[in-house]
């Protein structure tokens, strides 16, 4: 029997596969179920005893190296079939096509950053509304012509049913659901029945601000948008306020940065004034606050809303709007 054994040893020692098939019929022969060492464990069983000292440690010997055989066949197998002659491995690789951040998300998460450094946190709303929330709340008298500064998709009359014009619904959400101190941006898509042109598109992106809380005063709304516009343009911009008017404020005021193309000394950019518009903004109105449930002699809040595609055209000088919508990949792929 030892003979036997000895010659199970040279054969695992001496064996070689070349395809899956042989391996497997080493595996079936020396490692599967009815393998033959298993036989020879059941003869050894009927071995006399002064045998079993040499032929005990012999066993146990064929039975390892067949396993580590078996191991070391399968892997070399392996190997040689993803190295076979067909693969050229000093191929250059497979590029896969790389896409880019849309330019408009690219802003949005810029100016969301900066404010969320200055204590902001981010709130969202629908972009379907009704006239409440997007007019009457925001103190937009029924019948008034401030209502015709934005030309309105309706969905449903009667009640109003409405894509919204501006992310100003979400002020009014916001306060009916949440009490002061309140500050918060809203990122979000806004709708316009414009004709779509090189400045005009019928969407388009806006950031809306909003501060309330006890003392908030119109320094307060100053130092954050000077704060914001150094950040987002270069440390040497600066800003001016020109009066304006937003039923939901009182006072509103215009923003305006120092053109940070030439300076301020007049460029195409600025159309030589020196300046250019970033944003509208004012004190919140108190008949708005009223009307979301908060305590105008208590509590002053400012506001501010800002266009997403304005802020891109300007920091990138980019001349037409309809860009930003046509997904055409020279143009994103610059980004
Ligand atoms: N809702 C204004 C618009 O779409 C932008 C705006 C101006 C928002 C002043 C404000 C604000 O919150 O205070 O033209």
């Amino acid at each position: 029997m030892l003979e036997k054994v000895k010659s199970f040893i040279s054969e695992v020692e001496n064996a070689t596969a070349k395809t899956e098939e042989e391996v497997e019929s080493f595996r079936l022969k020396f490692v599967g179920r009815n393998n033959v060492i298993n036989d020879l464990f059941e003869e050894f069983k009927q071995v006399p005893a002064e045998q079993k000292r040499e032929l005990g440690p012999a066993l146990n010997n064929l039975k390892n190296l067949a396993q580590n055989k078996l191991k070391e066949l399968s892997s070399t197998v392996s190997a040689g079939k993803s190295s076979s002659s067909d693969i050229d491995v000093t191929l250059p690789g497979a590029y896969g096509v790389e896409g880019s951040i849309h330019p408009i998300s690219q802003t949005k998460s810029r100016i969301i950053e900066i404010f969320e450094r200055q204590g902001f946190n981010v709130e969202d709303g629908p972009e379907i509304d009704n006239d409440w929330n997007n007019f009457t709340a925001l103190n937009f008298p029924e019948n008034h012509p401030a209502r015709e500064m934005q030309d309105t998709y309706f969905i449903e009359k009667n009640p109003d049913i409405l894509l919204r014009t501006h992310t100003s619904n979400v002020q009014i959400r916001l306060m009916g659901r949440k009490k002061p101190p309140i500050r918060s941006i809203m990122p979000g898509r806004v709708y316009r029945n414009e004709a779509i042109s090189a400045r005009a598109h019928c969407f388009f992106h806006q950031v809306e601000g909003l501060v309330v809380g006890e003392n908030i005063s119109f320094r307060d709304l100053k130092n954050t948008l000077y704060h914001f516009s150094k950040e987002m343009f270069g440390k040497n911009t600066k800003i001016r306020l020109r009066p304006s008017y937003f039923p939901f404020t009182e006072p509103s005021a215009e923003i305006d940065i120092s053109c940070f193309i030439c300076g301020g000394s007049g460029c195409k950019i600025c159309k030589q004034t020196g300046w250019v518009e970033i944003a509208g903004s004012g004190m919140v109105d108190p008949n708005v606050l009223e009307n979301c449930g908060i305590d105008s002699t208590k509590y002053s809040g400012f506001a501010f809303g800002m266009g997403i595609e304005r802020i891109t055209m300007l920091k990138y000088q980019i001349d037409d709007l309809r860009l930003f919508s046509e997904n055409d990949v020279r143009f994103l792929k610059q980004f």
